[in-house]
């Protein structure tokens, strides 16, 4: 039995090494789209054809639920996937829910960072106009991030500096928490954390991806897993230097 995870690069990892601490019989394969990342910068229709042409390549390895770790593919595809495939397949949710919730009581604003091509699907407005009852929700989109990520530039100094620079037209003392809306950006959470003023709380969709699996796994009644926490990395073109790329990745968060 076999957990497969899905992301046009890197930044799925972040959701797969956190689902491995919590689901450690279970076994992984993770398929990561290096012939078209990024996608967040590409049209809807072209990301949809990379979408489907790479989850039918991690659905031929016989797995027995698909996680799509990746929310530019989520706002995009997750509907026709689960139409596609017999599978269970689970995607991501920008924690916008919870950061309102966490900021009812604090008059402080929300800002989500994300991909302008999430930030643009009828998804997110829908969670938006779904939870923002208090009209405190903003967004930013971050185009350039996931490059960085894709090159692993984890340089604090690089990196600091280009969030102050994205930052710098915000009041943040009326902020109160970040939303991390693509799984790339995860991988920049400890950096954010000391750019950002520390009244400010920064929260992604993972653990509740994880627990939304782990939901699931019980469901269909392979919760106790026979496996052993094995990882098998794919990647489009099959690229050895990519593969390592994954695997170095990986080793970074697990
Ligand atoms: C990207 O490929 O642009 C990032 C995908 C994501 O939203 O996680």
């Amino acid at each position: 039995m076999a957990i497969g995870f899905f992301d046009s690069g890197i930044g799925g990892l972040t959701v797969m090494a956190d689902s491995i601490r919590k689901l450690p019989t279970q076994d992984f394969v993770y398929i990561a789209d290096r012939l078209n990342v990024p996608y967040g910068t590409k049209s809807k229709d072209e990301v949809k054809t990379y979408i489907i042409e790479t989850t039918d390549l991690i659905i031929q390895e016989g797995i027995d639920a698909l996680v799509i770790a990746c929310n530019t593919a989520t706002s995009i595809a997750v509907a026709e996937l689960r139409e596609r495939y017999s599978i269970p397949v689970i995607g991501m949710e920008p924690a916008v829910k919870p950061a309102v919730e966490m900021n009812r009581e604090t008059g402080l604003r929300v800002l989500v960072f994300a991909t302008p091509l999430t930030l643009k699907q009828p998804k997110y407005y829908a969670l938006v106009s779904r939870v923002d009852d208090l009209n405190i929700v903003d967004s930013l989109p971050l185009p350039e991030l996931v490059n960085y990520c894709e090159s692993l530039q984890f340089d604090r100094e690089i990196m600091s500096d280009y969030f102050r620079e994205k930052l710098s037209a915000y009041d943040l003392s009326r902020y109160g928490m970040v939303v991390l809306g693509c799984t790339h950006y995860s991988f920049y959470r400890d950096i954010l954390r000391e750019v950002l003023p520390p009244h400010i709380g920064i929260i992604d969709g993972n653990m509740g991806t994880v627990r939304r699996l782990q939901a699931m796994l019980y469901r269909i009644g392979i919760a106790d897993g026979d496996g052993s926490g094995q990882v098998k990395l794919m990647c489009s073109g099959n690229d050895p230097a990519y593969l390592d790329k994954i695997n170095t990745a990986l080793n970074l968060i697990r």
